[in-house]
């Protein structure tokens, strides 16, 4: 199999280059993202390999198909890039359901811990020998509530982190998962309730905006908003008006609606020109990173031995129906994969 690998970073290279030389698979590194305008570039491969920003809309699919490309390989998680009813019946779409939710988890308590806390600017300061403590006050988390939006494996993790800081965790899911031990709420109270609320849940036609001026109304006043999930999930502009009012006391985000553009790449020495991530980042209760939650050694590893897998099964016919995904996604009534193994 030829594989062509979008958007492919420095770091991604080593533990491909190895999995791929085992499997005998010959993978291509273009640095540039698939989109209508790069689509070409996967003619005589038979996949391509992307990531979170890759735009695989249905105008990609169609011309993938034509080039004769029969699978697309997601070396992450989320699948919201992929327009999988387009892909449904041409092209079969495989992702790495867990590589490692400790990154995430963790990540998110990460940050939490470091707008709280302020320890981003305690390290400026004290490289710059100023010793002072004033606005560096933060608050203990022990005893705080932390509503947990989407209990799957990411947010499980994240409840058990906030548990060990002594924290109150209030849960929601569609689809509750009684053996999780966790208190689940509806939405109105968990909102209503939190001191900090994380999000962990998928980016849907359900979830989109979830966090919107309505939403935020209903909050505590001075809660704190993390979002290592989809940028989609958070209206920014209401997120934004919402930290003005001060009805926000604190947003920790990894992801944003608009990071598609943005996020892994060097924009230090330009002006950037979307206004509302320019004034996210000039707020001072609002930590922005690049959409790096999954960033560790362990999980760079697992994202390349199962992507690799994943396309080694499909190369050989082999069901993967782990990793398949498709529009029908997750739980379907009548889901194909549970008779054959696979989505189409
Ligand atoms: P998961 O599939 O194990 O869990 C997702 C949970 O969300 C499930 O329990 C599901 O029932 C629930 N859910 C589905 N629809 C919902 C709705 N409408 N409302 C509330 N809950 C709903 O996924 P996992 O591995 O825990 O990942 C969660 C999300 O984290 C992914 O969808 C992805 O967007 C994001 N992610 C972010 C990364 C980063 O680097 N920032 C890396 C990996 C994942």
């Amino acid at each position: 199999m030829r594989i062509a690998f979008f958007d492919a970073k420095p770091y991604d290279m080593p533990g491909f280059d190895r999995y791929a030389a085992e499997a005998g698979l010959e993978l291509k590194y273009f640095e540039t993202r698939l989109n209508e305008d790069t689509v070409s570039l996967a003619a005589g491969f038979d996949g391509v390999c992307v990531f979170v920003n890759d735009v695989v809309n249905q105008a990609v699919i169609e011309r993938l198909h034509e080039l004769g490309v029969k699978v697309i390989a997601l070396r992450c998680a989320g699948f919201n890039n992929v327009d999988t009813r387009a892909a449904y019946g041409k092209i079969h779409v495989f992702r790495v359901p867990a590589y490692s939710p400790y990154a995430v988890a963790e990540h998110a308590m990460a940050l939490l811990l470091t707008i709280n806390r302020r320890t981003h600017k305690a390290y400026m300061r004290t490289k710059d020998f100023n010793f002072s403590l004033s606005g560096l006050t933060g608050f203990d988390l022990h005893g705080k509530t932390v509503g947990v939006i989407g209990t799957g494996k990411i947010g499980r993790i994240f409840a058990d982190i906030c548990r060990g800081f002594g924290m109150k965790i209030l849960a929601y899911d569609k689809f509750p998962n009684p053996e999780s031990g966790l208190d689940y709420v509806n939405l109105d109270d968990l909102f209503a309730q939190s001191d900090i609320i994380s999000l962990h849940c998928p980016l849907n036609e359900e979830t989109e905006h979830l966090i919107n001026a309505d939403s935020i109304a209903r909050m505590k006043q001075g809660v704190v908003i993390v979002n290592t999930s989809r940028g989609g999930l958070v209206d920014t502009e209401a997120l934004i008006e919402g930290i003005k009012s001060k009805q926000v006391g604190a947003a920790c985000l990894d992801v944003y609606e608009e990071e598609g553009d943005l996020f892994y790449e060097d924009y230090s020495g330009h002006i950037v020109r979307d206004d509302k991530l320019v004034r996210l980042i000039a707020m001072p209760n609002v930590l922005v990173t690049s959409h790096q939650a999954f960033l560790t050694e362990e999980a760079l590893e697992n994202i390349a031995q199962t992507t690799v897998e994943n396309l080694v099964k499909f190369s050989n016919g082999i069901p993967s129906p782990d990793t398949e995904v498709c529009y029908r996604c997750p739980r379907a009534e009548d889901c194909r994969k549970e008779r054959s193994g696979k989505c189409f």
